[in-house]
């Protein structure tokens, strides 16, 4: 038995995710915090108001959450499902670390090279397994609470196959699929095994409507069905470009604790100096160790800017259960260590990294970026492209990967890099320190009007409108 957090039946919205709203944690005397998140989902259930029987359904993620669970302590609106009670023990790890995010995520990220090749053998077989347990408990507790008629939108990589899987327990549903990451081409994607990649293409196929953020992924997706299946069985499917939240960012921007946080930066990088600013989660699709070696690089080839600019980089922890991503999250520390420890001087230190979460800091970081830097090898989207020129000062010179989803909105007016190419991106960062600060505004003016388009909660509206109007 799956258990839960019991809260309001028959919901007419129903958004499925494996990561929810809300994490707990248990304090030393055994009390139970809750920490609400944000983001782009939040807002736009938000958006639809409290009388609209929303109800979201996520995982318990760590032993906080799983607490709560057993405590029956919930938020309304939010039913979160422990995966592992009762004889589960290990299937949301093996579903999470194993199949979502060391395959699922790597796949459609092309992020598999010697010596990190899938071998696809006894073990993933095991964690396949997890992941269909997984899939199918959120399809169960959705089948449970959805009222007759009601949309359900399932979010992403962890829950491919959670439309088909609904749809056999109730057929009167409306199923949205929408996902957040690229999507593999044929080619790349054909490496999971034959019935694997079946199964997951028929598992989305299962909705009503699937929804991509760029065009680019909606294609591969679709040519992915017709090489592996022979077609998309009449499946609609739809881009919702999510852009940045506008208005929350400007406001939240100018708070007290931002200001502190950029006094402190300005106090770090020095007086009268550039800075070229990034801010990731430390994951491999973001590029962080290329990024600081075309910084390295530029400081090589034009020395003019050896103590005229400081790298902020604010790589931000992720999924640390994986080695490889506690690896690569080393592996940045060393090299943002070398440039310094090469060409540092007692009064400039060239690289500022800070590895701890903060988002006042960062909405610091961006109001001050004279250069933003965004490169990753592939990204669904990628909102800091979007959130710095909203929040920036004086206008920021965004270079920017032509593989971020962004690009497509963006690329007019950022500098374009391929993410491999560390010696194009550290002209890019010169042009960007150069660009004249005039043209610096007029692009980020453009850039955060293009950035804003299409705001969290409008980007939820058109998807849930889309899903329950038949001819979208
Ligand atoms: O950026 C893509 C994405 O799938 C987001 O939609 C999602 O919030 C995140 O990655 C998942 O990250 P985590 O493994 O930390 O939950």
């Amino acid at each position: 038995m799956v258990s839960e957090s019991a809260t309001a039946t028959a919901a007419q919205v129903l958004v499925a995710s494996n990561r929810g709203p809300v994490s707990y944690t248990v304090g030393e005397d055994g009390e139970l915090t809750a920490r609400r998140g944000g983001g782009g989902l939040v807002s736009g259930l938000s958006a639809i108001g409290d009388d609209a029987g929303a109800l979201w359904v996520c995982a318990a993620l760590g032993e906080g959450d799983r607490e709560a669970v057993r405590r029956g302590v919930g938020e309304p609106g939010v039913r979160m499902l422990d995966i592992d009670a009762g004889s589960r023990e290990g299937v949301h790890a093996a579903a999470y670390n194993g199949i979502a995010n060391s395959v699922l995520w790597f796949v459609h990220h092309m992020l598999y090279q010697t010596p990190l090749e899938p071998v696809f053998g006894p073990e993933f077989r095991a964690q396949w397994a997890a992941y269909e347990t997984y899939n199918r408990a959120f399809a169960e507790a959705l089948a449970a609470e959805a009222a007759p008629g009601a949309a359900v939108l399932v979010q992403d990589y962890h829950l491919t196959l959670v439309p088909g899987m609904l749809r056999e327990l109730r057929e009167d549903l409306r199923i949205g699929h929408f996902s957040h990451t690229p999507w593999a081409p044929a080619d790349y994607f054909r490496m999971l095994p034959d019935d694997v990649a079946e199964q997951v293409l028929r598992g989305m196929l299962g909705a009503d409507r699937l929804g991509f953020l760029t065009n680019r992924w909606a294609d591969a997706f679709t040519e992915c069905c017709v090489r592996v299946l022979g077609g998309t069985s009449g499946t609609r499917i739809g881009v919702h470009g999510l852009g940045a939240d506008a208005d929350f960012l400007r406001e939240r921007s100018r708070r007290e604790d931002v200001e502190e946080r950029m006094a402190t930066l300005r106090g770090q990088v020095g007086e009268g100096r550039k800075t070229i600013v990034r801010v990731d989660r430390t994951e491999l699709s973001k590029n962080i160790v290329r990024g600081l070696h075309a910084y390295r690089e530029l400081l090589e080839t034009r020395p003019e800017w050896r103590e005229r600019v400081v790298h902020v980089a604010f790589a931000y922890p992720s999924r640390q259960d994986l080695a490889v991503y506690r690896d690569y999250t080393a592996e940045v520390s060393r090299v943002a260590e070398q440039i310094n420890t090469e060409f540092g001087t007692p009064g400039w230190t060239p690289v500022l990294l800070h590895v701890d979460d903060d988002f006042a800091r960062s909405l610091a970081a961006y109001r001050l970026a004279d250069v933003a830097l965004v490169n990753p090898i592939r990204d669904g989207m990628n909102l800091v492209a979007k959130e710095v020129p909203v929040v920036s000062d004086e206008g920021c010179a965004l270079v920017l990967s032509r593989e971020a989803g962004a690009y497509e909105e963006l690329g007019e007016d950022a500098l374009a890099v391929n993410p491999y190419d560390t010696s194009a991106t550290a002209e890019a960062l010169h042009a960007g320190l150069s660009m004249p600060a005039g043209e610096r505004a007029e692009r980020t003016k453009r850039l955060a009007a293009a950035a804003t388009a299409l705001p969290p909660a409008r980007w939820f509206l058109d998807q849930l409108h889309a899903l329950t109007d038949d001819a979208a």
